[in-house]
C-alpha cells in the first residue's frame, strides 16, 4: 500500500509526562485516514497532521450510527523496541464487525501496514514507564449524505494515538461492579459480538448509574432471561470458582471476543489451570460466594489490561470477592500477559508484532 505523509508545518505538541496520563486524554501528532467509495475501494492511505474531520451534518454516521472501532496497544520494550500484542486478532475482528454493519472488508495487510506506519511515526509517543502504552484506536464510519437508512456507499478510516497509563484511576487496585437489573447490553442477533459505538452508547445509562452509586463499571446479564452474565463496561470477565477458571461463552453472540480474554484463556490452559467457557449465572456466582467457594474475580480488556473485581453489588447485597484482594490467578495473567506485552517474559506464542526501533 502507498502512504503518503504530509508533514505538520508546526512545531509538534509537549509530550505529558507519563504520571499524567489516564486514558485517552492526549493524542498524537498525526492521524492515519483512508477513504472508500466502490468505484475506487479504499484509497488515498496517507498519514497527515492530528486534527478535526470536517462533515456535512447529514451525514449518515450521525444518525444512524454506522461506524466500529478497535483497540489495541504499543509498548516500549526494555531493549530498546516498539512492538505490538496480536494485532492480527484485532483486524480479524474488525473485519467481522464491518460485515456485521455493512462496512466494506479491509485488506488485514494493509490495515497491520497502516498501524506500524503510523506507530513509527509517532514512536516517540510510546511511554516509558512501567504501565503505560500508546493505545491504538482504529474505526471506520460511513460518510453517506442524506437522511434515508441504507448502508453507506462512502467510509472514512481513521487511525489515532493516544499514550495512556491505566484505564481505572487505581490501576490494578480491584475495582467495584454493580450488577445491571433494568438495562441490557444486548441481545441474540444484536451487534454484542462486534466492536460498535453503540453498544457503548446502550451502556452508559448503566455506567451512569453504577458511577452515582460509586461503582466502577456495570456488570451485564443476558438480554433475554436477565440471569446469565455477559460482560462488564470496558471488558470481558472471568469468575475462578472451586479453583476453576470460568468465563461467559461467546457463542450466543451477545459477548465481544476480547483479544486478551482469548489470551489469558491460552495462557491458562498453557499453564496448567482448568478453563471452562459456558453460561454462567449471577445466581451461580453469587451462591459460590456465600458458600466460600469463589476464590476470585476478574476483567480482562485491551485497555483495563487485567483488573481484579473486589466487590460486587447486586442490589441488595455487597459480597466482598477475595477479602477485596488481587486474587493469585488476576495476578499470574497480569505479570506474564504484561510481561509479554513490555518484552520480559519471552513470548513463546508468537503473539507479538515488531514495529520498529525505539531509536
Ligand atoms: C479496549 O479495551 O480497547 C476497549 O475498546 C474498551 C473501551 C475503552 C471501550
Amino acid at each position: 500500500m502507498n502512504i503518503r505523509f504530509e508533514k505538520a508545518p508546526y512545531t509538534l505538541k509537549v509530550k505529558p509526562e507519563d504520571s499524567k496520563l489516564g486514558f485517552g486524554k492526549y493524542f498524537t501528532d498525526y492521524m492515519f485516514l483512508m477513504n472508500y467509495d466502490p468505484e475506487q475501494g479504499w484509497h488515498d492511505a496517507r498519514i497527515v497532521p492530528y486534527g478535526p474531520l470536517s462533515l456535512d451534518p447529514s451525514c449518515t454516521v450521525f444518525h444512524y450510527a454506522q461506524e466500529m472501532f478497535e483497540g489495541l496497544k504499543a509498548y516500549r520494550t526494555a531493549d530498546g523496541n516498539i512492538q505490538l500484542f496480536r494485532p492480527m486478532k484485532n483486524i480479524e475482528r474488525m473485519n467481522n464487525t464491518n460485515k456485521r454493519m455493512c462496512i466494506p472488508q479491509v485488506d488485514p495487510d494493509d490495515v497491520l501496514e497502516a498501524i506500524k506506519a503510523l506507530v513509527k511515526v509517532e514512536k516517540d509517543w510510546v511511554p516509558h514507564s512501567e504501565g503505560t502504552s500508546l493505545y491504538i484506536r482504529p474505526f471506520i464510519f460511513s460518510t453517506d449524505c442524506h437522511l434515508g437508512v441504507h448502508p453507506s456507499k462512502t467510509y472514512l478510516f481513521c487511525i489515532i494515538l493516544s499514550p495512556v497509563g491505566s484505564y481505572y484511576a487505581n490501576g490494578i487496585a480491584p475495582v467495584k461492579i454493580v450488577v445491571e437489573s433494568e438495562y441490557v447490553r444486548a441481545v441474540r442477533g444484536g451487534t454484542g459480538y462486534a466492536k460498535v459505538g453503540g453498544n457503548y452508547a446502550a451502556s452508559l445509562i448503566g455506567q451512569e448509574k453504577a458511577e452515582a452509586m460509586g461503582y466502577a463499571q456495570v456488570l451485564w446479564l443476558d438480554g433475554i432471561e436477565h440471569k446469565y452474565i455477559d460482560e462488564v463496561g470496558a471488558m470481558n470477565v472471568f469468575f475462578v470458582i472451586d479453583n476453576e477458571v470460568i468465563t461467559p461463552a461467546l457463542d450466543a453472540g451477545n459477548i465481544l471476543p476480547g483479544v486478551t480474554r482469548d489470551s489469558c484463556i491460552t495462557w491458562l490452559k498453557n499453564n496448567g489451570y482448568k478453563v471452562t467457557e459456558r453460561k454462567l449465572s449471577i445466581d451461580e456466582v453469587l451462591t459460590a460466594a456465600k458458600e466460600g467457594r469463589l476464590n476470585e474475580a476478574f476483567g480482562s480488556g485491551t485497555a483495563a489490561v487485567i483488573s481484579p473485581i473486589g466487590e460486587l453489588f447486586d442490589g441488595v447485597e455487597h459480597t466482598i470477592i477475595n477479602n477485596g484482594e488481587i486474587g493469585k490467578v488476576a495476578q499470574a495473567l497480569y505479570d506474564n500477559i504484561t510481561g509479554i506485552q513490555w518484552g520480559r517474559v519471552a513470548d513463546t506464542y508468537g503473539w507479538v508484532e515488531p514495529v520498529c526501533s525505539a531509536e
